[in-house]
């Protein structure tokens, strides 16, 4: 398949463009576009086949559901039933926005899309791409993160021509309205349950739910320190193996001294065996590394600039060809349960305390 490589500004919400990504929409093809968290892999969520050609282009497994995007508050019971009123209260004041909420389905709503799963997950995107694309196709779009599965997601349209170039119908290049660009995927909130429960910590914390709408549980499984972590995650998606870089990565916990320490120890054992080594530090730590292959992730004190970076330096480690991976951790607070949540996964629990 060729896929058509078009690049969008500000101007172009209403190009001719658009007009053919929601011709390939409406008929059931593939288009990747930029949303606020990632670049979702969209097609049409009410069509089998788009859903089933979805899986194919990631090589995604098919019990792991796509979430519905939508573009207004009327959509919502088009495709989702039981909304109760502290959905209601979480999506005016979350949406549009990096906010996903699992309801049960609609009839309407093939299996194909939620994964065999008799709820479906909703979200409505604050990016003025994706809004555009929803509202001016008349679709309601499923879209997972446009990567191949298992790697990480893609924060920049090159990411997904890396992964899906060749497999699907369109790739929407967004990067210059990338300003408000978040870099991790959406929280996810099941609201089959009472009190609703967070399936996967992101940009909307626990505490900015909590005061919308009172007690908010988080899905134990989140909270997995290794990977015999005994609990089995409630989002079909958040058990595979994710986010992953090809070397072997490994996070060190501690004392930010002791941390640097033994980073210094680990990259010099590794490089004394002749391998290449990498480093994902901070810009507060960055200069005390001994390493060649240093990656500054963020500043400390600017976490949304951690978050955002991240997938970034996650890919760059298989450009380099890093063989071993040592990154600093992240206080396991707000926006940092997300970073470290997707960290000790690409890290495939690869965790030492100091
Ligand atoms: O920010 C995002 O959410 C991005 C952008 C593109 O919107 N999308 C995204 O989709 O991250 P994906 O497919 O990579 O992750 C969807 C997650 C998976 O872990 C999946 O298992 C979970 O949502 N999920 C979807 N439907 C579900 C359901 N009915 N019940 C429980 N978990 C569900
Ligand atoms: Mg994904």
């Amino acid at each position: 398949m060729n896929t058509k490589h078009v690049t969008m500004t500000m101007e172009d919400l209403r190009s001719p463009q658009m007009q053919e990504a929601c011709e390939i929409l409406q008929q059931g093809g593939l288009v990747a576009f930029p949303t606020e968290t990632v670049y979702g892999l969209g097609g049409d969520a009410l069509n089998p086949d788009s859903s089933r050609k979805i899986y194919g282009a990631k090589g995604r497994p098919s019990d792991n559901p796509l979430i519905v995007h939508i573009a207004d508050m009327e959509s919502l019971p088009r495709v989702a039933s039981h909304i109760s009123e502290k959905a209601m209260t979480l999506a005016r004041t979350f949406w549009p926005g990096p906010m996903t909420l699992i309801f049960d389905k609609q009839p309407e709503v093939p299996l194909e899309t939620t994964g065999g799963l008799e709820t479906v997950a909703v979200r409505m995107p604050s990016h003025p791409i994706a809004q555009e694309l929803i509202r001016q196709s008349g679709v309601y779009v499923a879209a997972p993160s446009a990567n191949a599965s298992g790697r990480p997601s893609p924060t920049r349209a090159s990411h997904v021509a890396e992964d899906l170039d060749g497999r699907i119908d369109m790739i929407i290049d967004g990067d210059s309205l990338k300003d408000t660009s978040i870099g991790l995927e959406s929280t996810i909130v099941d609201m089959t349950v009472e009190p609703p429960m967070i399936l996967r910590p992101g940009y909307i914390t626990r505490e900015m739910l909590e005061g919308a709408v009172g007690t908010v549980e988080v899905d134990p499984a989140i909270e997995n320190r290794t990977r015999t972590g005994n609990r089995v995650a409630k989002a079909p998606g958040m058990k595979y193996r994710h986010y992953a870089p090809k070397g072997q990565m490994t996070i060190v916990e501690g004392p930010q001294e002791k941390v640097v320490d033994t980073i210094n120890d680990l990259v010099r054992e590794k490089k004394a065996l002749g391998c290449k080594v990498a480093v994902i530090a901070t810009s507060e730590t960055a200069g005390l590394y001994q390493c060649e292959l240093v990656r500054c992730a963020g500043s400390r004190q600017v976490k949304g600039s951690i978050a955002a970076g991240l997938y970034d330096i996650l890919r760059e480690m298989d450009h380099l060809g890093a063989e071993f991976i040592f990154a600093e951790s992240f206080q396991d607070d707000a926006l940092g349960t997300a970073i470290m949540n997707r960290m000790i996964k690409a890290a495939g629990y690869h965790l030492i305390q100091v």
